[in-house]
């Protein structure tokens, strides 16, 4: 932050990357927050001296600006029922299961649309507050999809950017939205549109052209005023040679045998690692093993899967309903395939830090990552990072963004169980020299495409949006 008191890259994200927590003393205190979005954003923010906006979770009233981990960061508040209506209701009982396919149904409720409204509008005014003269604001995710347009009314000035990092529904979903032009108009306030994929680009390009009813010619956007607006595929990934030499240490080394060994040193590992998400398709794969194990294929000495998930969204009912689902899976399936001291299923419903899950990474020999819909997947790529021994072997669905990517991987439809099964089988089954071929072309590929490439290629192309307009970031 300048001692002006502003900046001049602004990151605008739901979330803070930082969580607030209480102390053991009782004293307030913070955490780096989980996920992607944080490992890849900060570099930028730290070698560009920016701010971060974004509510610190909970119900805290305070809106001072404060430093965290060496971060300016500005916090946005939120009360009780803004919690409920605006991020537990229209992000994530709305929105999310919309992006996603619809694997959930999406709830329609005008309450909750005005709260959305007040509080995108709540981070557009905060950012315009604290953003230099022709400052690049950076806006993250679609809880936050209407703050372009609002911040571009407010600061005409600014280089806009935004990146949704979910995927972008085809228009036949799209038009469910009862809000569907103001949300397409909200994101054509930014300079420049990211996206996963190239469909989810195309998909956001043709709605634009249908119910907003402007001209458009491949990923440009022409509005009346004159201005242009790009929409184009990003694919994010993430520290790829942070997690490799996290994993080379000789803690995660220990640690991974420690697992094993607390595992009873069955011949193969299948690993799950996902927040407890409804479009993770967790059920569906634990299934899918019972079966394996069912049919005679292997049991617990030869195979154990574990299954970590992070809570998440604990409040909303969808995911309520799916944690005593899984429950119930993992107990019955327990109950039928386990041995005293030897469950089939170890079900570790938490969250761990990196080097923990670096362990696990190097611990297990099939990495199993089976969405329904996922905008990328980073434990899939994290896993493929973690395996500098070009050993191990990824199960990977078709519809999580990161399949474009790791095409080595064994590739299934989550919805086909008896594919699934086959794909996990053929992986138990795979040779050293199958396992390395594939694995040596997948680190290929996460290894030279990692956060650090992905940011400085959306800033470096945002910068290229409207070269005479605003000043320029260093990616
Ligand atoms: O990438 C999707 C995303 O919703 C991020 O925006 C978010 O920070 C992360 O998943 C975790 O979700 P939440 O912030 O709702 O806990």
């Amino acid at each position: 932050m300048s001692t002006s008191g502003g900046a001049d890259l602004v990151i605008v994200a739901n979330r803070l990357p930082v969580d607030r927590i209480e102390n053991p003393d009782g004293s307030p205190g913070w955490r780096p927050s989980p996920g992607g979005l944080v490992s890849a954003l900060e570099p930028v923010l730290r070698a560009n001296d920016g701010i971060w906006i974004g509510w610190p979770g909970g119900a805290d009233g305070d809106t001072a600006p404060f430093e965290a981990e060496g971060l300016d960061l500005v916090p946005i508040s939120m009360t009780p029922q803004e919690i409920e209506e605006f991020y537990e209701g229209f992000s994530n009982a709305t929105l999310w299961p919309l992006y996603h396919d619809v694997v959930a149904k999406p709830e329609f409720h005008r309450e909750w649309w005005d709260s959305y409204v007040t509080i995108n509008r709540r981070f557009a005014e905060r950012a315009a507050e604290v953003a230099n003269e022709a400052a690049t604001v950076w806006v993250h995710d679609y809880q936050l999809q209407l703050v372009p347009a609002m911040l571009r009314e407010l600061r005409p000035d600014l280089r806009i950017g935004f990146y949704l990092h979910i995927p972008f529904p085809p228009a036949e979903l799209f038009q469910q939205l009862p809000w569907r032009r103001q949300i397409l108009e909200g994101l054509l306030g930014a300079d420049l549109i990211g996206f996963q994929l190239s469909g989810a680009a195309q998909n956001f390009v043709r709605l634009v052209r249908q119910r907003v009813g402007h001209k458009t010619h491949r990923d440009v956007v022409y509005l009346p005023d004159g201005r242009t607006v790009r929409a184009a595929a990003f694919p994010i990934s993430i520290d790829s040679a942070g997690y490799e030499e996290l994993a080379r240490s000789e803690e995660v080394a220990r640690r991974a045998t420690e697992i094993r060994d607390a595992l009873g040193n069955p011949r193969k590992i299948f690993l799950g690692v996902d927040r407890l998400d409804y479009t993770k398709g967790i059920y569906a794969r634990l299934r899918a093993f019972a079966e394996l194990v069912a049919d005679g294929h292997f049991d617990v000495e030869d195979a154990v899967f574990v299954q970590v998930a992070t809570p998440s969204r604990e409040q909303v009912e969808q995911y309520r309903l799916l944690r005593d689902d899984i429950d119930r899976l993992v107990g019955r399936i327990n109950g039928d395939h386990g041995q005293i001291g030897r469950p089939a299923i170890h079900y570790l419903h938490a969250s761990y830090p990196r080097e923990e899950m670096a362990a696990y990474f190097r611990a297990a020999d099939i990495m199993v990552v089976t969405p329904l819909r996922d905008g990328m997947n980073l434990v899939a790529k994290e896993y493929v990072a973690c395996r500098f021994d070009n050993e191990g072997a990824l199960v990977l669905s078709e519809f999580a963004g990161a399949a474009d990517e790791l095409r080595q991987a064994w590739l299934i439809n989550p919805y086909d169980i008896n594919g699934m099964k086959s794909a996990l089988l053929d992986a138990y089954r795979a040779d050293g020299r199958e396992l390395t071929r594939r694995m040596k072309a997948m680190r290929k590929q996460v290894m030279e495409h990692d956060v650090a490439a992905w940011a400085d290629k959306f800033l470096t192309e945002l910068a290229a949006v409207r070269p005479s307009h605003g000043k320029s970031v260093r990616p």
